[in-house]
């Protein structure tokens, strides 16, 4: 028996999406390609070949999609803008076409009454900048800076939220050291080199915008892992060190606390030089924000891989193809990630202990289960739901032990075009059938709806 609790008033519930997982139309309103559309039309990178070529056909149906979000009371929609339809080659001129759109999308929002949360970029960079070197390379951190003034000069007089990168780490190491993701490649160097920049493309961003609006509120979202060692020997520690230095600290530390950690630069600078690092960037890459912006969806347990152990290692750990990541037993969801809502509790807890961390809100978290539209018409998604509840109140305790959290974002607002993964695996509190695109509303929408409206949840 669980207790009701009620959230903080203004808490904001809000839902998640990503312009490549949902827009489609990516050869429509002058819109450039972006590296996810060369990764998924590349064979074998995507499950069953699949693309963000339609995606969920949100650019036309965008209107239909704001009136969901009405059903399912959302106070604030985070989404982000596709930068190569906002700039077809990463520079230069804004197409007039990119910006009508989000004109049209923020207006609709306002008239329904949802605060619009931008996020300037969720991974598809213009393919034009890969080509000339893509985050390894310094310059592609100006072109960022540019883009993010360019298109915050047309939307900020009614769009007060802005997050710079969504999930560096992921645009780094899945990018650049595993080539789980577009651009695809497996140089760790390079991957370095891409968080660095990465990183002082959202200190340029954050100045340059806030410079025009000092009013407004700016921040990051960071994918972050609670992160241990399976046992206390040295060498496990050693192996939990060095994970949730890539992992968290990696960003963490120069974001909040103006400098790399000691070891993480003994453990990454003999992989990519240090070239890389300019005098000044520490500062840049620090200045002050008004949100940290947090995904969660599960843990780290890991320890040194024992010489009799079956394993694959994480390539995107770079310098640790000696550590192995364990599996503690819970359940766990499609996605094969253990849930494990105790450790939205820890690291919210941990990032606000360890760090002078500015307001947070939850950006990101949900789950992936097989769901189809059942003979009532109705998706009874049980399992999302008791996951969600449980994140919910893993919240609501750190809320309670004083961290400063000021809202929650599902993952997300539907089925989407989850990455390498495509269409198969469900993350949406609303069904899409890609035949269709028929949009159902699942029960744990229902369920969000109640919560959101109440500002809580039951007994
Ligand atoms: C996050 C991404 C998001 C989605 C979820 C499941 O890493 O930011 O786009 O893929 O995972």
């Amino acid at each position: 028996m669980t207790d009701a609790i009620t959230f903080p008033e203004g808490f904001a519930w809000g839902t998640a999406t990503a312009s490549y997982q949902i827009e489609g139309a990516v050869a429509e309103g002058g819109r450039g390609r972006s590296i996810w559309d060369t990764f998924a039309h590349t064979p074998g990178r995507t499950r069953s070949g699949d693309t963000g070529d339609v995606a969920c056909d949100h650019y036309h149906r965008y209107a239909d999609d704001v009136a969901l979000m009405r059903e399912l009371n959302v106070d604030t929609y985070r989404f982000s803008l596709a930068w190569p339809r906002l700039q077809p080659n990463g520079r230069g001129e804004l197409n007039p076409e990119g910006v009508a759109f989000y004109d049209r999308l923020v207006d609709e929002l306002l008239t329904a009454g949802i605060r619009p949360w931008v996020t300037l970029y969720h991974w598809d960079l213009p393919q034009a900048l890969e080509d000339a070197g893509g985050w390894p390379v310094r310059d592609t951190a100006l072109r960022f800076a540019d883009y993010a003034a360019a298109v915050h000069a047309r939307l900020a007089d009614r769009v007060a939220d802005w997050t710079t990168l969504n999930e560096p780490w992921c645009s780094a190491f899945l990018g650049y050291a595993s080539g789980h993701h577009a651009p695809g490649i497996q140089d760790p160097a390079a991957a370095v080199r891409a968080a660095h920049h990465l990183m002082l493309g959202h200190g340029l961003a954050v100045e340059a915008m806030r410079s025009a609006r000092p009013d407004l509120r700016y921040g990051i979202t960071l994918n972050l892992y609670p992160t241990e060692a399976a046992t206390d020997d040295p060498a496990d520690l050693d192996a939990a060190r060095r994970v949730d230095g890539q992992s968290n600290r990696l960003y963490l530390d120069p974001i909040l606390a103006g400098r790399y950690p000691d070891d993480l630069l003994a453990d990454l600078v003999p992989i990519a030089g240090g070239e890389h690092l300019r005098d000044g960037d520490d500062k840049q890459i620090a200045l002050p924000l008004d949100v940290l912006g947090v995904n969660y969806y599960s843990r780290h347990v890991v320890r040194a891989a024992r010489p009799d152990s079956d394993y694959t290692p994480n390539d995107a750990w770079v310098g640790a193809a000696d550590i192995e990541k364990i599996r503690t037993g819970k359940p766990v969801t499609a996605m094969g990630w253990e849930i494990d809502d105790q450790g939205l509790y820890d690291i919210l807890t941990r990032v606000a202990r360890d760090y002078a961390a500015p307001p947070m809100y939850v950006t990101e978290n949900g789950a992936a289960y097989p769901d189809a539209v059942g003979p009532d018409g109705r998706v009874h998604d049980q399992q999302r739901i008791d996951y969600l509840d449980g994140h919910f109140r893993a919240a609501h305790r750190a809320i309670a032990d004083g961290v400063d959290l000021r809202g929650y974002f599902v993952w997300s607002l539907m089925d989407n075009f989850e990455w390498a993964w495509g269409y198969d695996r469900r993350f949406g509190i609303v069904h899409v059938d890609s035949a269709t695109q028929q949009r159902t509303i699942k029960d744990s929408g229902r369920w969000f709806a109640e919560v959101a409206r109440r500002n809580g949840l039951p007994a």
